[in-house]
């Protein structure tokens, strides 16, 4: 539930920068490797770049009040920081990939990142900025990529956006995957504390599991007496952070052969 519909650009916080840092690292080292690749084998692999939520290419810093809030992650403010996401990351690099696509669900989003990105020259004919939600873009890519094309998907959402169905499709295909699990906020507090599951759908699309898989790995049952016999009382297990991180890498580790724990 977006405030606003202009550019969606007040998310993240310090940890982002360090994020995005490590990320522009990571994609440098993997740019050497396929450039490396493609002397050796005639140009193969085709190398792509896939950003599944490109944002607006800026962003405000938001509030405490607004960070605490679940849905309110994107109240604009005018005040705008000097910043750089990771479109601007990756097409700033000096090695290029030979194609890319920005994906963001916001059409004022992606015009906003279009647009800043042209100005800053750093846009060229196999740039491809595309208005749609990512689940779509995720099972076109899955279709179109083969063994000769090497794609690095980086999945950077706020939220439970991701359905656990558009990652299997990579199974079996040539990618690096980096994504971002809300773990300590959205998930954790779909997960109520007595397991009511009133977020159900989007729990079990987001695992790709059923309720009963997913209250295994977060609930535990209690028998206590009562008034009126023994009753059953549902708790929400300890460390429920670290295990919505290690129920999703074991999820991942069902698809890919390295899962970076
Ligand atoms: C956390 S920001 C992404 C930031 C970006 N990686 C950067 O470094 O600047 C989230 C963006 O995801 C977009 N978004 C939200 N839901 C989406 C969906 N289902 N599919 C595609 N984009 C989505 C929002 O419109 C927003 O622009």
């Amino acid at each position: 539930m977006n405030k606003v519909s202009e550019p969606r650009s007040q998310w993240g916080g310090n940890w982002t920068e360090e994020k995005l840092e490590a990320f522009e690292k990571y994609v440098n080292a993997y740019l050497t490797i396929m450039t490396a690749q493609k002397q050796k084998y005639n140009g193969w692999p085709t190398t792509i770049y896939f950003d599944g939520f490109a944002g607006s290419g800026k962003r405000t810093s938001p509030s405490n009040e607004e960070e605490n809030n679940l849905f309110s992650d994107y109240l604009v403010k005018e005040e705008l920081e000097v910043y750089k996401g990771s479109a601007e990351r990756v097409l700033s690099l000096t090695q290029k990939f030979d194609y890319y696509f920005f994906v963001d669900s916001d059409k004022s989003s992606i015009s906003s990142l279009e647009k800043i990105m042209k100005e800053k020259g750093i846009v060229n004919n196999n740039c491809h900025f595309v208005n749609d939600d990512v689940n779509n873009q995720l099972n076109i890519l899955s279709n179109f990529i083969n063994d000769k094309k090497a794609t690095l998907v980086l999945l950077d959402p706020f939220g439970m956006q991701i359905n656990w169905s558009s990652i299997e499709k990579l199974k079996g295909k040539r990618v690096d995957l980096w994504i971002l699990i809300p773990s300590g906020v959205i998930i954790n507090r779909f997960l109520d504390k007595k397991g009511k599951f009133l977020f159900k759908n989007k729990l079990e699309s987001f695992f790709g599991l059923n309720e009963d898989e997913i209250k295994k790995k977060f609930y535990e049952t209690e028998q206590v007496e009562s008034l009126f016999g023994t009753i059953d009382i549902i708790n929400k297990t300890n460390d429920s952070v670290n295990k919505i991180a290690e129920l999703y890498i074991e999820r991942l580790k069902g698809i890919w052969n390295y899962v970076s724990d």
